[in-house]
């Protein structure tokens, strides 16, 4: 159809089309438009970046949350969890497996956990910084204060992950029986205030997702400009409120994700586990559809299978020696390259 190739080529030169026209575009599109869109999306991510795969070094360094996010196998609520905290030590020693695989970025993740202090935090990343020179450091651990953003980034954070999850308020709110659907955007724009690269991200495929809702994304995202953007299938987990729906659509998330590239060219993309987790050939598929990131992961044997956000999450039984040439094989198998650089976004 004619209309639909001018909308992507619009799209593709403008990195912008009314919201009116991505609605039309998701309605409407079909077998030959969605690989237009994919091509697009890999144009413009070789423009920016080239062929190159960034390598960020996961470490899940607790399980124990505060929430009841109604997706999250690691909700509070779910009795079923052996919980665990990993020590300053224990983490470090993550940090020294990676920085000998070669990782220079380490993103420490875990629940809303409060046990966790704004000093013991800050304590911790100015070990990784002073042991592991050159190393950028993410933090993934939820909200917090605009304070202690403050002082984490002052004691050498570089980035920081907070997923928007979904930029429809009602569908936040009926995800998020404790969440706050405004004070989670003000941490975005906080965490930009302050200095750090930050990630936003959203899932695809949730219990109740519109396309309206999907297309809420891309236009939040387009205004906030994040340095990177987490897009990955919803996939139940069993002792959840969800725990008996459907996993979002690997074809849905791809598009959304070439999408995405095309609407914020510059971001980084993650090729996520969950995509990994629902095809096998997942996260290349991801990579061929304009992601530019891989994230594996580095947390201890003993850990890895605690922390599961979803069912049958994989990587768990694997050691990261293990996942850093198994991810490098299929990186190439896409004709895109690993790079273990610190990774920096494009984006200011
Ligand atoms: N399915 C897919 N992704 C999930 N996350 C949490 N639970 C699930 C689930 N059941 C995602 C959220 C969170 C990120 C760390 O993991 O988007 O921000
Ligand atoms: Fe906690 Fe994050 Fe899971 Fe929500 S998604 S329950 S905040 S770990
Ligand atoms: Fe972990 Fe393949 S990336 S086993």
């Amino acid at each position: 159809m004619r209309r639909i190739q001018d909308v992507l080529s619009q799209l593709y030169a403008e990195n912008y089309i009314p919201k009116d026209d991505m609605i039309w575009l998701l309605e409407n599109l079909d077998e030959e438009s969605r690989e237009q869109i994919f091509d697009y999306a890999r144009k413009t991510r070789d423009k920016y970046y080239g062929n190159k795969v960034f390598m960020r070094g996961l470490i899940e360094f607790s399980n124990i949350c505060s929430k009841n996010c109604i997706y999250c196998g690691i909700r509070a609520a779910n009795k079923n969890v052996d919980r665990y905290r990993l020590t300053k030590d224990e983490i470090l020693a993550c940090c020294k497996e990676g920085y000998e695989l070669g990782y220079r970025t380490f993103v420490l993740q875990s629940g809303e956990d409060k046990w966790y202090t704004t000093s013991k935090v800050a304590d911790l990343i100015s070990a990784i910084k002073e042991l592991f020179p050159g190393v950028a450091v993410t933090l993934s651990l939820g909200e917090r204060s605009y304070q202690e953003y403050k002082l984490w980034h002052e004691a050498g954070a570089d980035r920081y992950l907070l997923r928007h999850e979904t930029a429809s308020r009602s569908l936040y709110e009926k995800l998020h029986p404790d969440g706050d659907f405004d004070n989670r955007r003000q941490c975005l724009y906080n965490l930009k205030e302050i200095g750090f690269q930050i990630g936003a991200g959203f899932m695809v495929g949730l219990p109740g997702q519109t396309y309206y809702d999907l297309v809420e994304d891309l236009y939040f995202l387009k205004e906030l400009n994040p340095h990177m953007i987490g897009i990955g299938p919803f996939i139940p987990a069993s002792g959840t409120p969800l725990g008996k729906e459907k996993s979002g659509k690997v074809e849905d998330v791809l598009i959304m994700l070439a999408l995405t590239r095309l609407m914020v060219p510059k971001a980084l993309l993650p090729a996520t586990t969950a995509m990994g987790t629902l095809d096998p050939k997942g996260r290349e598929k991801a990579l061929m559809a304009g992601a530019n990131v891989v994230m594996p992961n580095l947390s201890p044997i003993a850990t890895k299978r605690k922390y599961q956000l979803y069912d049958n999450k994989i990587c768990t039984g694997d050691e990261s020696a293990h996942c850093r040439v198994c991810i490098e094989k299929r990186i190439n198998s896409t004709g895109m390259e690993v790079d273990m650089g610190r990774g920096d976004s494009l984006i200011h």
